[in-house]
């Protein structure tokens, strides 16, 4: 069956000329699966990090079965859904997304990668692959040689007795890992990572993360600050986290006051098990709600009395305000008349202007260096 790349889109993730959802890594990699020989049996191929698709639709194309599919990213695990459906539709019921864990990889003998820039992130899909594989199981993770290192070559050497590197082609590379080390020669488990920070609470907070999740287990400097200045209506008893991370916000705002449930949202699904992994370990987990979504779309308008927001104004290596305002945006439309965004956000972004316009009158509450927190009402039901 032929698919022809071009075709591949990034949708619902941003889309630009300059951005493709293809690379000669992915290419590569499909043409080194195809001449060592793909699974013949149904249900033994697994591929992880795959960001648009091309790897999965690549391998369905070629006919393979009862694929197994995790991408971190909800905007990716939706691209590869959505290009699945428009270009090889009759194929769709041979792959399914599953969350990084033993049934995703349970007697995979080909495990198939997009190397993930993060050497632990690297690390953690090796730990799962090493442990719920078949024992015969092949890791092949391709990359751009301009993002690759040898660190990579030494976590895999962790995990497995032969890696090898395949000749370069159009500036990417895989690097292929087979013969499994036994359990025992195998590093112990890290993850979740564990954190231990003290935030004005009678006991130290309690981080847990999973090695996608934004910023580790380590608690960030603008959460800190939002975290000294929160001051939560003492009637409160349900509030959003919004773009939850490792779960920090949730847990301090559960912890800190007992009749709170918390609704914890974040596109990561790495995020989403920290954040349930983070409520476990500080003995809330009944009162905070881990829910992967891309903003809050699940829940509807006019709906909230409290979000708490540390918006990203990161992507990846390029800044983009973008994410932020629509995440503010979200927070404003999901909020009832009174309701309040409570947002850190770094100086001199300035985003105060923005707070007005999406959510309503907005004051500050806390200024130093650095960070800005600030207040804003819903003013008005939506015209
Ligand atoms: C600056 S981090 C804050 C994390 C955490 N709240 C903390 O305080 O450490 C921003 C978070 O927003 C999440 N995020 C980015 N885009 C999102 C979206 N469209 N929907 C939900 N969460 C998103 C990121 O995955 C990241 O975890």
């Amino acid at each position: 069956m032929n698919l022809d790349f071009a075709q591949l889109r990034r949708w619902p993730d941003v889309e630009a000329e300059n951005l493709q959802a293809v690379d000669a890594a992915d290419r590569l990699l499909l043409d080194l699966a195809a001449e060592a020989g793909w699974p013949a049996e149904p249900g033994r191929v697994a591929i992880l990090n795959d960001r648009y698709g091309a790897l999965t639709l690549g391998a369905l194309a070629a006919g393979v079965r009862g694929i197994r599919v995790h991408q971190d990213a909800l905007s990716g695990a939706q691209a590869i859904a959505a290009n699945t459906q428009r270009l090889l539709p009759e194929r769709a019921g041979e792959y399914r997304a599953l969350p990084l864990g033993a049934a995703l990889l349970e007697n995979a003998t080909l495990v198939l990668i997009q190397l993930p820039r993060s050497l632990d992130a690297l690390e953690e899909m090796l730990a799962f692959v090493a442990e719920h594989g078949a024992p015969e199981v092949t890791v092949m993770a391709t990359g751009r040689i301009k993002h690759m290192g040898l660190g990579m070559n030494e976590v895999m050497g962790r995990y497995f007795g032969s890696v090898t590197a395949s000749l370069g082609r159009q500036k990417s590379r895989v690097l292929t890992a087979s013969s499994v080390h036994p359990a025992e020669q195998r590093p112990s488990a890290r993850f979740p990572l564990h954190n231990s920070v003290q935030v004005g609470l009678d006991k130290p907070l309690e981080l847990r993360a999973f090695a996608e999740t934004f910023g580790g287990a380590k608690l960030d400097p603008g959460t800190r600050f939002l975290l000294e200045n929160l001051d939560l209506p003492g009637s409160a008893r349900r509030a959003v986290d919004l773009g939850c991370g490792n779960g920090t916000i949730a847990t301090f705002m559960a912890l800190k006051h007992p009749a709170l449930s918390i609704h914890a949202s974040d596109q990561s699904a790495s995020a989403v098990a920290s954040t349930s992994a983070t409520a476990i370990a500080n003995g809330v987990a009944e009162r905070v709600t881990p829910v992967q979504d891309d903003a809050l779309a699940s829940l509807p308008d006019a709906s909230e009395q409290l979000v708490v927001l540390n918006p990203p104004f990161h992507m990846g290596n390029t800044v983009h305000a973008g994410i932020a305002l629509k995440l503010i945006a979200d927070a404003g439309r999901v909020l009832a008349p009174g309701g309040e965004l409570w947002c850190v956000w770094n100086s001199h972004l300035g985003y105060r202007s923005q707070l007005e316009k999406l959510v309503g009158p907005t004051r500050q509450v806390a200024r130093n260096p650095k960070f800005t927190l600030t207040v804003s009402t819903r003013a008005q039901p939506r015209g």
